[in-house]
């Protein structure tokens, strides 16, 4: 059976999908079988960027398709190593009903209060539904500066949850890399590279242990 690794938020724009396709590109380099469950059928950038990818001809090649919900993903998750969910924004609904198929819930956030407080009200949600919070995991992102990220971490820590190692700081580079069907873990330059290859490094560790 697949290890179920889902990136959740009620915000668009966070990073889901963006951490879900990295996330799937290192598996894949590691030689895992891995499956993008890109369940956001509205957007289905997870979808567009696969077929980006296919074209340019990018190795290793991901798996990526649109499933409808939680269930019909999970349907298919006993071919693969890693079932990626990369969540929809907005429903609440959704979100408790792939929370509740996941090992690992990761919510990507950004550094600002108006981003952490309804931040920490979802997982707060998704533990009074029963989810255990050790599964309960945040992601920063689109960080400015290393205080910054100090900070929002602080924050998230002081409301109970674990927060993965590293972060991913605001780069256009990471946005280009991802316009022509690579992963932020593929950018062009080293530095960004290796600062997006350690965060996902430490969810593959959170998942995994
Ligand atoms: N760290 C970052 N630096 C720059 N752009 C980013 C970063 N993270 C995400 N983006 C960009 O922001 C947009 C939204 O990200 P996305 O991963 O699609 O969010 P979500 O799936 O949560 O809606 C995308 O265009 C993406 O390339
Ligand atoms: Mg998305």
């Amino acid at each position: 059976m697949a290890s179920v690794i889902a990136f959740v938020s009620q915000k668009g724009g966070v990073g889901k999908s963006t951490l879900a396709r990295a996330l799937a590109r290192e598996a894949a380099a590691g030689g895992l079988r891995v499956k993008v469950a890109d369940l956001d059928t509205q957007q289905g950038t997870s979808v567009d960027w696969h077929r980006q990818r296919l074209s340019q001809g990018i190795e290793p090649v991901v798996s990526v398709e649109a499933f409808a919900n939680a269930s019909q993903a999970l349907a298919v998750a006993s071919g693969y190593d890693i079932l990626i969910i990369d969540g929809p924004a907005r429903t609440s609904q959704a979100t408790a009903e792939i929370a509740k198929a996941a090992n690992l819930i990761v919510q990507p956030s950004g550094a600002s209060l108006d981003d952490l407080r309804p931040a920490v009200r979802e997982f707060h949600a998704l533990a009074k539904a029963g989810i255990p919070k050790e599964r309960l995991t945040f992601a920063l992102n689109r960080i400015a500066t290393p205080s910054e990220e100090a900070d929002a971490r602080a924050y998230l820590q002081e409301a109970g949850y674990s927060v993965i190692d590293g972060c991913l700081f605001e780069r256009a580079a990471y946005r280009q890399a991802q316009n022509i069907g690579r992963a932020v873990t593929e950018t062009k330059f080293a530095g960004l590279r290796a600062q997006a290859d350690s965060l996902i490094q430490s969810i593959i560790d959170k998942a995994i242990t």
